[in-house]
């Protein structure tokens, strides 16, 4: 028996693909990269934007023309949990469907072969031992999320903020390190939130950066207004925590801001940047946006333009508003014609495009600790790999590199990524500290 399993949206669904996977390899199935000639094919899909939810349902009717016919077709994660049964009128192919918290059904549904059920989630937080590769894991210390932005979905299809205990996150970690990870992504929808009996994140990120063995640590995503200076101080003074905070501005208008019952101010955001950068020199700030929020005027635009001028993130994803049936924002409509969202949209990505470029200029010259994460997917013959500030670099080296800390002198850059040649391969199993 063969599987195939494809994932859709954001770190917490490919985490997710991982427990699933495992879960099927545990069951006797073996990994198959084609749906044409596998047993069971499941999708996991993303409901974020109207588009995300759109690419996934169409995705499975084409999966569903093309599998055997007796293959078993399933859809996992968050468009499963907005629509409910009703995913089944979408796809009618489809055997059944598993909410992003359902997960512990799988076997019962590889056993027995049920057929047309949706699987609700049941708040579960343990997970299996996984199975992956590659130098970097995934690791989810907290799920669901409180904020109730007023345009997002995640709440509604993910639930309420959980924090797993800390020596549970601490003794998965050690085993992702037992199996080859370098570096460990610390997921949660707003893990600076991060609480469990006293236990802080700046305290968890502690207790991980002392683990025997392991690399670097990673984490995503930070709520501006629950960024505290503890967790500043504690990124700045441990070499293996990441030089890299991502922590979303969303508008650099605060009329926006508070139609989308966000809990800062530009001005507080302005000053968590500020903050920031004084206690962790050469830190990368990295956020999402979205243009064309229904209440966004010209004005709040030009707002936004000059905020992100000031700001400087080092990237920076930015997205078109899309309404979403449930969430609050939902009675105000869409009133921004899609030609004005995607002249502003514009106007962000090129300010942002020479931002990003400038400060990866700034970097050619210098002597970067890189992790070697894979071959180079367009360029086989060289690798790339990522610095503590989550930038991409090319350079040239043999693949028993991968998975290894080396220093990389950075030659040249472009507007996403750097290039460079090695000058040292760094000891594998201490990592080093960043430059
Ligand atoms: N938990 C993360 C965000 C998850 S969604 C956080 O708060 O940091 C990722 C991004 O998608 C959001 O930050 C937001 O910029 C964007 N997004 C969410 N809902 C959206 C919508 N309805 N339309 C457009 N973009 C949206
Ligand atoms: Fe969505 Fe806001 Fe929660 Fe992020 S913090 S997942 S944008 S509701
Ligand atoms: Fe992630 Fe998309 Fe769900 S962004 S949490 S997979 S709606």
């Amino acid at each position: 028996m063969k599987f195939y399993l494809e994932t859709q949206g954001c770190q917490m669904n490919e985490h997710d693909s991982e427990v699933a996977r495992a879960i099927f390899v545990r069951h006797g199935l073996e990994e198959s990269d084609s749906p044409d000639e596998a047993d069971v094919v499941v999708l996991n899909t993303c409901s974020v934007r109207a588009g995300a939810e759109k690419r996934a349902i169409s995705r499975l009717n084409d999966l569903a023309r093309r599998i055997q016919p007796h293959a078993l077709l399933g859809a996992m994660g968050c468009v499963v949990e907005r629509l409910k049964e009703a995913i089944f009128e979408s796809v009618h192919r489809l055997d059944f469907a598993l909410g992003p918290d359902a997960l512990g059904h799988l076997p019962e549904i590889l056993v027995n072969r049920s057929r047309r059920r949706f699987w609700p989630g049941e708040d579960s937080l343990s997970v299996l031992p996984r199975l992956s590769e590659g130098p970097i894991r995934w690791l989810v210390a907290m799920r669901g999320c409180n904020s109730f932005c007023s345009y997002c979905i995640v709440p509604y299809v993910r639930g309420r903020e959980r924090s797993r205990p800390p020596d549970e996150i601490l003794a998965e970690a050690a085993e992702l390190v037992r199996l080859g990870a370098r570096e460990i992504v610390v997921l949660g929808q707003n893990l600076a939130a991060y609480s469990y009996q006293g236990w802080t994140l700046a305290r968890l990120l502690e207790a991980l950066s002392a683990l025997p063995g392991i690399g670097w640590i990673r984490y995503e995503t930070f709520y501006p207004s629950d960024v505290r200076a503890d967790l500043l101080e504690r990124i700045a003074s441990e070499p293996k925590l990441c030089k890299f905070i991502h922590t979303p501005i969303q508008t650099g208008s605060d009329p926006v801001l508070r139609a989308m019952n966000r809990r800062y101010t530009v001005a507080e955001f302005v000053e968590l940047v500020r903050n920031a950068r004084r206690i962790i020199p050469g830190v990368a700030l990295s956020g999402d946006l979205i243009v064309g929020f229904p209440t966004e005027t010209e004005a709040d635009h030009q707002n936004t333009l000059r905020v992100l001028d000031e700001v400087r993130y080092d990237f920076l994803f930015h997205f078109k508003y899309s309404p979403r049936p449930g969430t609050a924002a939902y009675a105000l409509g869409d009133p921004i014609p899609d030609e004005v969202k995607a002249r502003r949209l514009r106007d962000v990505m090129l300010l942002q495009r020479r931002i990003s470029a400038e400060k990866n200029r700034e970097l050619v010259g210098r002597e970067l600790a890189v992790l070697v994460t894979s071959t180079n997917p367009k360029k086989p013959g060289e690798l790339q790999g990522r610095t503590q500030t989550n930038r991409i670099v090319f350079f040239e080296g043999a693949s028993s590199l991968i998975g290894t800390f080396v220093t990389v002198k950075i030659t040249s850059s472009s507007n996403f990524s750097l290039r460079g040649s090695i000058e040292a391969v760094r000891d594998q199993r201490l990592p080093p500290m960043m430059r």
